[in-house]
């Protein structure tokens, strides 16, 4: 299978994100990736629900809400009603990470589980089962355009393993310094999806870089 290209609408051009969306839409890409930053979970606020429902109109395509918040759990109800299909928690975020996912599903959403790049890989060996989606974080999250972390291919890696010996469907993806060239290294190490924010939305032609990334 093709890997899952998230384009992340944090390096949009939010005057016309009407026109972006629409890129999206057209292009070959199969999520958006939506960053919601409350300024205490991590250094940087971005956009929260009302940003959220306006894209959910226009929007094609699942979408994939990354909440880098504290106690994300007191917002599964409002990002639900805003339109997210899958909805990822950060792992330090959330100390009764089993009921939050649980929540998360019982609305009919799927439930991702982000790990900050000090996070290890291990700390979800009681709980892989639940989970639907793992955010490898392969930059500290808050900002985009920042480079990539190499160790994450490793975390990756790790992580495939996990997967395959609890015999669970969980998907891998990775959000942070992806191009062409991370990107490859990260399918190889066993990275589902992709998350590209600044690769994408900085370049040329955005839609071309989509496809490119579609087709590593
Ligand atoms: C960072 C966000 C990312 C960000 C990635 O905190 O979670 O989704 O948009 O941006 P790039 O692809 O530019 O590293
Ligand atoms: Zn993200």
């Amino acid at each position: 299978m093709s890997v899952i290209i998230s384009p992340s609408l944090l390096s949009a051009d939010f005057l016309n994100l009407g026109q972006e969306v629409g890129m999206v839409n057209q292009s070959e890409a199969d999520w958006f990736h939506l960053d919601v930053m409350d300024g205490v979970f991590v250094p940087n606020i971005s956009y929260g629900m009302p940003i959220i429902s306006q894209i959910k109109k226009a929007a094609r395509k699942p979408l994939d809400v990354h909440l880098m918040i504290v106690q994300p759990e007191r917002y599964i109800q409002a990002f639900c009603q805003a339109g997210a299909d899958i909805l990822t928690v950060h792992l330090e975020a959330s100390i009764h990470l089993h009921r939050t996912l649980q929540e998360i599903k019982s609305m009919g959403m799927k439930a991702g589980v982000a790990l900050n790049p000090h996070t290890a890989v291990n700390q979800l060996e009681d709980i892989i089962q639940d989970i639907d989606v793992v955010l490898v974080m392969s930059v500290n999250p808050g900002f985009g355009g920042q480079s990539f972390i190499r160790h994450s291919l490793e975390k990756v890696r790790k992580l495939r393993q996990l997967i395959e010996t609890t015999h669970s469907n969980t998907i891998i993806e990775v959000d942070g310094g992806v191009n062409l060239a991370t990107g490859k290294q990260l399918v190889e190490a066993g990275a589902d999806a992709l998350v590209a924010g600044s690769f994408v939305f900085n370049s040329p032609d955005p839609a071309k870089t989509i496809k490119e990334l579609k087709a590593l």
